[in-house]
């Protein structure tokens, strides 16, 4: 059995989780999973909040890329990766895969 490296990043708002993103770190790199925030709390900046600290946390880390997987017709999702300035880098079964280089 193996032991998975990852972390859950959370937001709260009043007191109650509005989002959340699980890390994973797997040879020396990062991918993103389960991105969401509760549908009441969508549009209001929360997830690019959380992505900028997947980010940074993982900077801090000297972890050299992120990967993710998002459906195409996830409008939401892709364009919040555009504007964070991950790049396309191929698409599979419906699904877009994205990569962000991070540079120290
Ligand atoms: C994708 C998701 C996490 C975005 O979270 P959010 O808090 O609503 O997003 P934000 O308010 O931080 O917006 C960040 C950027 O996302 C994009 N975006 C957000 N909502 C959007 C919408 N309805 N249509 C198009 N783009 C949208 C915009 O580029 C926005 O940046 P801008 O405000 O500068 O234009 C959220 O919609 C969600 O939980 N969706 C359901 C789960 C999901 O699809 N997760 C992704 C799986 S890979």
């Amino acid at each position: 059995m193996g032991k998975l490296d990852c972390e859950l990043v959370y937001l709260t708002e009043n007191g109650e989780q509005v989002g959340s993103l699980l890390l994973v770190y797997e040879g020396g790199c990062a991918s993103v999973f389960s991105l969401e925030v509760l549908a009441p709390y969508r549009g209001k900046g929360h997830g690019k909040k959380l992505m900028l600290h997947a980010i940074e946390h993982c900077r801090n880390r000297g972890i050299p890329s992120i990967e993710l997987n998002t459906e195409k017709d996830n409008a939401a999702a892709n364009r919040l990766y555009g504007s964070l300035g991950f790049d396309l880098v191929g698409e599979k079964f419906g699904f877009n895969n994205y990569v962000l280089k991070i540079h120290s």
